[in-house]
């Protein structure tokens, strides 16, 4: 069988570990059974690589900036997760286009995404910053297993032995598609860099028009300082218990880099090393490869 019980937090699908919180044979079974409709629109991350953040933008170049949105539903109803239990319940009778999140590698997507022309934007972000900020929020979200010490958590993200397995596995995969020309590139940092320039563009890959004063709001609305404080996107409503924001917020810092203030020299070294021979034989550039 495909899906099997991995642990008291996680079911192990196809090998990649996937929180019960959020996910069940039957939100799986869901997911492969989704009609996808050609004018349907996804994110698809890496956890913590900005799927929040997605999940704030994509409404809004689909609406032309109207707020109403993102200011009154929550993030997981709004743009949902496709392969998590909440999507039976909000997707079913939502019309095209609709926009959702996946964390899903390629290989996993629906068989009706492959002959569909449903666009894809696909954001990654530094694995280090990654690692970072999922070391966070392993410690403070009670559904995922304890992030031990920030190096035993590293080995940890290294081998897979987290959310939806290996980082490098995950980008190789989206890399290698059959549906250029659908998908668009993004990363988080030229997101941080100028979000202004990054709404833009992925307006335009989705056919959107945007006039320079609904871009300027969209871009504003979905800083990170303004996000921070939007409820239906800051993860408030969710009880401490689930996620508690004592031990650190879900909209952490925001930035890029921080990796710098949480790796010692031999992290770096072992992490770097690791990534770089996984990623061997690649031809894709990242904004962090130099530094
Ligand atoms: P940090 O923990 O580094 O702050 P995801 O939504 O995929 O789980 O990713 C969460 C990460 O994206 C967190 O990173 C979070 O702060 C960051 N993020 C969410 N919205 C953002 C925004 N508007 N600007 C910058 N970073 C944002």
């Amino acid at each position: 069988m495909a899906t099997t019980d991995h642990s008291t937090n996680y079911l192990c699908h196809h090998g990649l570990l996937l929180p019960k919180l959020a996910h069940s044979e039957e939100s799986i079974q869901f997911s492969m059974a989704f009609e996808v409709q050609d004018e349907d629109i996804f994110a698809v991350t890496y956890p913590k690589s900005g799927t929040t953040w997605m999940q704030e933008i994509l409404p809004l170049i689909l609406n032309g900036g109207d707020l109403t949105p993102v200011q009154t539903i929550p993030n997981w109803d709004r743009v949902p997760w496709l392969e998590e239990t909440r999507a039976a319940l909000v997707l079913g009778d939502r019309p095209p286009p609709r926009a959702m999140v996946s964390h899903w590698p390629y290989h996993l997507m629906p068989p009706s995404f492959y002959t569909s022309k449903a666009k894809v934007i696909y954001v990654t972000r530094n694995p280090k910053d990654i690692a970072v900020s999922s070391f966070y929020f392993h410690g403070m979200a009670s559904f995922l297993d304890d992030p031990g010490t920030f190096d035993q958590f590293l080995d940890k993200f290294l081998s897979g032995q987290v959310m939806f397995g290996k980082w490098t596995d995950h980008v190789k995969n989206w890399r290698n598609t059959d549906i250029e020309g659908r998908i668009l590139y993004m990363t988080y940092e030229e997101m941080v860099q100028d979000l202004r320039a990054a709404v833009l563009r992925m307006a335009q890959f989705l056919g959107q028009e945007l006039s320079p004063d609904v871009l300027e709001k969209v871009a504003n609305h979905c800083q990170f300082n303004n996000m921070k404080t939007n409820i239906m996107s800051n993860y408030s409503l969710v009880p401490q218990d689930v996620l508690d924001s004592s031990k650190s917020p879900f909209l952490r810092k925001g930035t890029t880099g921080d990796w710098r203030n949480h790796f010692n020299a031999e992290q770096e070294a072992r992490f770097s090393a690791i990534i770089k021979k996984e990623m061997e034989g690649t031809s894709f550039k990242f904004p962090w490869d130099d530094e």
